[in-house]
């Protein structure tokens, strides 16, 4: 297939991108560049020895995005461009609102154009809102109680998407729910190293595994749950990406939606333990006050992805640790 990955330099399309070159697909990437970097090009070609072609375009250019898709007629397109900084979005909604939903709709216009009619979609577990508490089920309503203007551009673009599905009967989109993806290729080639303080609970412990910042601030230690800290699915990205290749064969008429996640939860406590385990060095870290908008316990119930698109994971969260220090260890990540 001829596949087109928007955000393909970024932490998840990249690792798609790979997983996509090993099945001998072939691929085109479109990323601003905005929170990736254009090196990724040459780590995908260590890892693969192919490297993609790539075209720096905004989504929200749209002649520029028509250029690309009238020079080559794709038979998919992967969407997974967008901001999704939950902090930045409450400070800026409407650069999110702009860049994430009006860039999808730019986007989905030139493909109705140009007669592009696979779509498959980087949604999140966050549409599941305050009804995700516990286990999560595609059956679940969404849309209620997002907490932050990131996570409802994900439950408004799922609207879009089923809006569009019903008028127009070409369009075959899926929307996958990522729950937490965390690690990197096993290569340690690629990986996420976000400039500046990270929100997320992996990103954080790596800088306080590299000495660049002081200690980890676990949010919350009276949660109702065994050690009291929050539970999380964490997914390795490498099962979040081959879950994207699952997801090719589920392309059908209309608008279907998947969760990616492994079905067992992990508490943040545990991850740190665990990491202190595999490392072989502590990891600084003190609790610190519930972090506003968080759920106790949040992860997948993946039965439909196993039944429908016979995927499931098999990498573990140890597995995601192991590489996530290779990753570290790489000396352009660890100066
Ligand atoms: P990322 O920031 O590493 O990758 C996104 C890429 O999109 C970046 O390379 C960025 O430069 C590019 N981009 C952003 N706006 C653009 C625009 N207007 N035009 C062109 N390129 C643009 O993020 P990621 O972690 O790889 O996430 C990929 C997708 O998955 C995002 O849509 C994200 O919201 C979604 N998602 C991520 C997570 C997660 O934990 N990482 C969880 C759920 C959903
Ligand atoms: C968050 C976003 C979600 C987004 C996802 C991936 C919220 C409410 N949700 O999910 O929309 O799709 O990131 O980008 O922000 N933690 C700490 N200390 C830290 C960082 C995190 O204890 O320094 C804890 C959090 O309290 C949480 C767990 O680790 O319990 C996971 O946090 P995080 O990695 O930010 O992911 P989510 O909050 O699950």
């Amino acid at each position: 297939m001829k596949v087109l990955i928007t955000g393909g330099t970024g932490y998840i399309g990249s690792h798609v991108v790979v997983e996509l070159l090993e099945q001998g697909h072939e691929v085109e990437i479109i990323d601003n560049l905005i929170n990736s970097k254009i090196t990724v090009l040459d780590q995908i070609e260590k890892i693969t020895g192919k490297k993609p072609t790539f075209h720096q375009v905004d989504l929200l250019d749209q002649p520029a995005l028509e250029e690309v898709l009238t020079n080559t007629h794709f038979d998919l397109v992967m969407h997974f461009a967008g901001l999704k900084s939950v902090a930045e979005s409450v400070e800026q909604p409407l650069k999110y609102y702009s860049n994430n939903i009006t860039g999808t709709i730019n986007l989905l216009s030139v493909m109705q154009k140009t007669e592009v009619y696979n779509f498959i979609f980087s949604s999140s577990a966050t549409v599941y809102g305050d009804q995700g508490t516990g286990e999560c089920v595609e059956t679940m309503p969404t849309g209620t109680g997002i907490t932050n203007p990131y996570g409802k551009t994900k439950y408004m673009i799922e609207e879009i998407l089923k809006d569009l599905a019903v008028a127009n009967p070409n369009f075959n989109i899926v929307a996958l729910r990522y729950f937490n993806p965390i690690g990197n290729h096993s290569s340690g080639l690629i990986g996420e190293d976000p400039n500046g303080i990270p929100n997320n609970l992996m990103p954080y412990i790596m800088k306080v595994a590299k000495g660049e910042l002081k200690e980890l601030s676990i949010f919350g230690n009276d949660y109702d749950t065994d050690d009291g800290t929050c539970l999380r699915d964490f997914i390795h990205v490498v099962d979040l990406a081959k879950g994207h290749l699952a997801a090719i064969n589920g392309l059908k008429p209309g608008f279907t939606t998947y969760n990616l996640g492994t079905g067992m939860p992990t508490s943040v406590l545990q991850m740190v333990n665990a990491f202190e385990k595999i490392s072989g060095k502590s990891l600084p870290h003190k609790f610190a006050e519930r972090r506003p908008g968080d759920l106790a316990i949040l992860y997948a119930n993946p039965s439909k992805a196993k039944t429908e698109l016979n995927w499931q994971t098999e990498l573990t969260v140890e597995d995601a640790i192991k590489d996530t220090l290779t990753f570290l260890a790489q000396p352009q990540n660890n100066p």
